[in-house]
């Protein structure tokens, strides 16, 4: 089972915070136990879906998937953390985990789409090297919320 951050764990005020990766029950890699996944939740080398975990207990989630029409690019969707879990670095780990995951994968960018107002999610991209990538576009049509794309190259060093 893969842990939060040392930093993040001891900021969560003791808490034994873990990082649970849902991938079909199967052991990982490294030996570590991964959990069985969410009941809908698909698993395949084109997806990871994490789920963060206190205590045992699910707090949030992200879902990390190739692009369907680009191979070398993974898209991430509905990171998510409970509000009573906010601000102990939940995210921060599922983001790490999911970038860790597009890389290892042979992605060679990772994209998502944030509402241009949310400013505690374009933060936490930031922080994670993430930046703007083109202009920001409505949400849908009628709707005055606009959204950013931000996007992270995960081209290895020459
Ligand atoms: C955006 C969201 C996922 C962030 O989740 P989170 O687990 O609170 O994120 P983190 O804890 O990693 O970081 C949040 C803040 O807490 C801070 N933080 C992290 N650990 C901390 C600690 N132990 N002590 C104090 N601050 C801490 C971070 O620096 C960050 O600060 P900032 O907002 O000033 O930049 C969460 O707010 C959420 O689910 N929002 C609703 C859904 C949403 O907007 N999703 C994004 C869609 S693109």
């Amino acid at each position: 089972m893969a842990t939060l951050p040392d930093a993040a764990a001891a900021r969560a005020g003791g808490r034994a915070g873990r990082l649970r990766q849902h991938a079909g029950g199967r052991r990982g890699a490294r030996g570590c136990r991964l959990g069985l996944g969410l009941g809908l939740a698909v698993t395949s080398n084109r997806d990871r879906p994490l789920v963060a975990e206190y205590d045992g207990s699910a707090v949030g989630l992200a879902w990390a998937t190739f692009d369907a029409a680009d191979p070398l690019l993974v898209n991430l969707f509905q990171m998510w953390v409970a509000p009573e879990s906010r601000g102990h670095g939940a995210a921060a780990a599922l983001l790490k985990a999911a970038v860790d995951w597009a890389r290892a994968s042979g992605a060679r960018a990772m994209q998502l789409g944030v509402l241009s107002e949310n400013d505690t999610a374009r933060r936490l991209y930031e922080r994670a090297g993430f930046r703007d990538h083109g202009a920001p576009f409505p949400v849908r049509p009628g709707d005055a919320r606009m959204e950013q794309a931000m996007r992270l190259d995960l081209a290895p060093a020459s």
